[in-house]
């Protein structure tokens, strides 16, 4: 079987080297020379642990190849994927298609048998159906398929959420589209992973849902935790307790700084549209849209109090800027809001974060970067950790202490103790743990 992944993104890229390690012949494709050809010397373009092995390998044993001619990657192939991004459109908060109709296009032109195309990218309900018109008006004498097949992928554990995932989804609106999509996910088939074929409108919209419904939970629990420091309660206890509830699940149920990334913020929001379009607002995803975004500039607010009300003239250390741990990505990241309105407040930011590649690009130019986290600690007057990274949960209270000049910490992701913390006489805050809030046993 061969199979062409237009768009060398993040979730082309894992995709075609997953597909490739499932024994499939992936052509992976890009209109970006320069991202190809450094694919094709083993260079990733995104920080994802495992990738640069699986892709080596594949491309090594002549499974996984990178081109730029998707006309040649398209001939032969039995399946096509359209990984090509869906960014948030300008002005209106729709997903924007142009790409997505214009790689349909071009790859029924190019195709010279009957295929499958098969979206990936995260599109609006309705899309494929307007997929399949483009397809049938551009190659009216060919069998092209139109199947949704939405991604579930984490960044920063997107190898393993494809190889073993919960499910997978295929919207499908007939026999040969399911029929290819099995074979290619034989192999998971194998440990028992539910595949569900839905219609193609249901794919669609299952992948929007999810996503909406995992912002508000996020949005549920960081709503609980302001609660919990305004009444002396602990988050942590509240969400185990909540979560043991098999109703509830425990997953997704930590308290910080709002959600970020390349899809909770954009999903939420081309969601909400589509669903004031159809005159059935989501109300509740709006909400949580907002209180998502007033939630990130608090963030910067609740620094400034605890500095006594203001930073100027004051160092602040930064821990932590990507949107999360183990990715470079720094799309939407709360830091992106905080950091900002710091600089604005007066303050003197000294960052440090392990994969600071974007956040060099897309911070102010004020802020300064660190080589290590004790650098950036090192006599600063207070301390903000923005991202979990797992090198500063490390970090005993008695080495910050001794390297800082003052004794103010902001744990934006409750990764240290609060009594260990306040032993060393630190100033310490934290998410939804108070003093007095005790804690977990
Ligand atoms: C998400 C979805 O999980 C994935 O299924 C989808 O395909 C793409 O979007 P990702 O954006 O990589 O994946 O990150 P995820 O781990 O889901 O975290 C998203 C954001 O929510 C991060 O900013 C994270 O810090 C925040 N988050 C997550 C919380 O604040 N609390 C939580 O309990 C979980």
């Amino acid at each position: 079987m061969k199979v062409a992944m237009i768009g060398a993104g993040y979730v082309g890229l894992v995709s075609g080297a997953c597909f490739a390690e499932f024994g499939t012949d992936v052509h992976i494709v890009d209109t970006d020379a320069s991202k190809i050809e450094a694919l094709r010397a083993g260079r990733m373009p995104i920080y994802e642990p495992g990738l640069e092995r699986l892709v080596e390998e594949n491309a090594r044993d002549g499974r996984l190849s990178f081109t730029t001619d998707l006309k040649a990657a398209v001939r032969g192939a039995d399946a096509v994927f359209l990984a090509v991004g869906t960014p948030t459109r300008r002005g209106d908060g729709h997903a924007d298609l142009t790409y997505v109709f214009a790689a349909a296009e071009q790859v029924a032109l190019a195709a010279d048998k009957p295929l499958v195309l098969i979206t990936k990218s995260t599109v609006p309900v309705g899309t494929g159906r307007q997929v399949k018109a483009i397809v049938r008006a551009a190659r009216p004498d060919l069998a092209i398929e139109v199947a949704s097949n939405p991604e579930f992928l984490r960044e920063g554990n997107a190898i393993g959420d494809f190889m073993r995932p919960d499910r997978v989804v295929v919207g499908v609106d007939s026999d040969r589209a399911l029929a290819v999509l099995k074979r290619l996910y034989r192999p998971l088939y194998l440990i028992e992973t539910p595949v569900l074929a839905t219609s193609i409108e249901t794919a669609e919209l299952i992948k929007y849902a999810s996503n909406a419904f995992l912002a508000v939970k996020i949005t549920f629990i960081n709503q609980m935790a302001d609660l919990c420091e305004k009444t002396g309660a602990n988050v942590h206890d509240v969400a185990r307790g909540m979560g043991l509830d098999g109703r509830i699940g425990r997953k997704f149920l930590h308290a910080g700084p709002g959600y970020g990334g390349s899809c909770f913020p954009k999903d939420t929001l081309a969601l909400a549209r589509t669903a004031q379009e159809m005159g059935v607002p989501a109300t509740l995803v709006e909400q949580t849209i907002a209180a998502n975004d007033a939630r990130k500039a608090q963030m910067a607010e609740r620094v400034i109090a605890a500095c006594g009300g203001s930073v100027a003239g004051k160092t602040i250390a930064v821990l932590g800027l990507t949107f999360k741990p183990e990715t470079d990505d720094m799309r939407d990241a709360p830091s992106l809001v905080i950091l900002p309105a710091l600089v604005a407040a007066g303050a003197t930011l000294r960052a440090y974060d392990p994969q600071p590649a974007h956040a060099r690009q897309m911070l102010p130019a004020a802020v300064q970067f660190a080589d290590s986290a004790m650098d950036a600690v090192r006599d600063a007057d207070a301390l903000v950790l923005i991202t979990e990274w797992n090198e500063f949960r490390a970090i005993p209270p008695e080495k910050l202490k001794a390297a800082m000049a003052g004794r103010v910490i902001v744990d934006l992701r409750n990764v240290w103790d609060p009594v260990a913390m306040r032993e060393q006489g630190l100033d310490y805050s934290s998410i939804g743990r108070g003093e007095g809030a005790g804690t977990s046993v």
